[in-house]
């Protein structure tokens, strides 16, 4: 390996300044040149390669989103555009490539280990929705930011003694959603990997926290249930409580990234650059069972994950 290209792809996310950082100041050190590669895939198939330093990622680690930009690319979902990105690879120079980015990505990183780039994931998202890891870089500060602002929606909630519907990010995952709804003391979490919503039961359980001296009512809505602003409308008309709903929206994937998103990024980049000199490709780098490891990203992309039941169970009694 002698030159190695680094991108973010997909949503950004925050640490992944300190990822890309790691990734050029490794591969410096080991006397390898660094290219980076603006706008993820769709930038690699319009050449947006630039040359990168040890100067040009300082002052990054603590800031958020990608100084490389990020974009999602339909294109590498076709066999031209791996052709296409494949044949860039190898006219910059580029032997090993760094994706960093969710399971979209990792699934265009291996068309092209199959062409032949060596490739090496790391995984970016807010949503924790990756299933050979139990981090993903910025998954820690999107619920660290999104439990600030529940907290303040909270003083609002129960001084004008209402049911508040605040809805997080997570797409399909409900990660976020169940974390909040642990760290904020919510009294419902309504998550997609949960089948048993149901309104009739909520509008119930609201009544009878009212009879039970509740000031308010909380309820976490994953995005992948989605539809918080009608909820509210209908919550509002069966209980004679009022409801308000707040979507919480992007704001969750800005901002500084937080001391662990910012140290377990630093170390997955380096360890990037690691198992490309060790010869590896088609890998990518997780943390699992208190271990930073590393997995096949077809073995990777096959795993499954659920969120634990049983942290859900325990929300459910902490709501008493
Ligand atoms: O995957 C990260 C994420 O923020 C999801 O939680 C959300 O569903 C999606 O990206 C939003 O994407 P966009 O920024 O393209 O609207």
């Amino acid at each position: 390996i002698r030159t190695i290209g680094v991108l973010t792809s997909g949503g950004d996310a925050p640490g992944m300044n300190a990822a890309i950082r790691a990734v050029v100041r490794t591969a410096l050190s080991k006397g390898l040149k660094v290219r980076g590669i603006r706008r993820g895939y769709h930038g690699l198939l319009k050449e947006e390669i630039i040359d990168l330093s040890a100067r040009d990622v300082s002052d990054t680690i603590q800031r958020g989103g990608t100084i490389l930009q990020t974009a999602r690319c339909k294109s590498m979902r076709t066999e031209e555009g791996q052709q296409k990105a494949a044949a860039i690879c190898k006219k910059y120079g580029i032997d090993g490539l760094v994706v960093i980015g969710g399971d979209g990505s990792f699934a265009g990183a291996q068309k092209l280990a199959n062409l032949g780039v060596n490739t090496i994931g790391i995984p970016g998202t807010i949503d924790l929705d990756i299933a050979c890891t139990d981090y993903t870089i910025g998954f820690d500060t999107a619920v660290n930011t999104a439990m600030e602002a529940i907290d303040k929606v909270r003083d609002t909630s129960t001084s004008h003694e209402r049911c508040s519907i605040i809805e997080v990010m997570g797409r399909d995952a409900g990660y976020l959603a169940l974390w909040c709804g642990i760290a904020n003391g919510a009294e419902r979490i309504l998550m997609p990997e949960e089948h048993d919503y149901d309104e009739a039961a909520i509008v119930a359980d609201i009544k009878e926290c009212q009879k039970r001296g509740k000031k308010n009512y909380i309820i976490i809505n994953a995005e992948g249930i989605g539809d918080s602003i009608n909820m509210a409308k209908r919550i509002e008309e069966a209980t004679g409580m009022e409801t308000r709903a707040t979507i919480l929206g992007h704001m969750q994937r800005g901002g500084s990234p937080t001391c662990k998103d910012r140290v377990y990024a630093s170390v997955m980049g380096s360890m990037a650059v690691d198992l490309l000199l060790q010869g590896k490709t088609n890998r990518v780098v997780g943390y699992k069972d208190g271990k930073f490891v590393d997995f096949d990203i077809e073995e990777a992309l096959a795993m499954k994950k659920s969120v634990s039941q049983y942290q859900y169970d325990v929300a459910k009694i902490l709501a008493l």
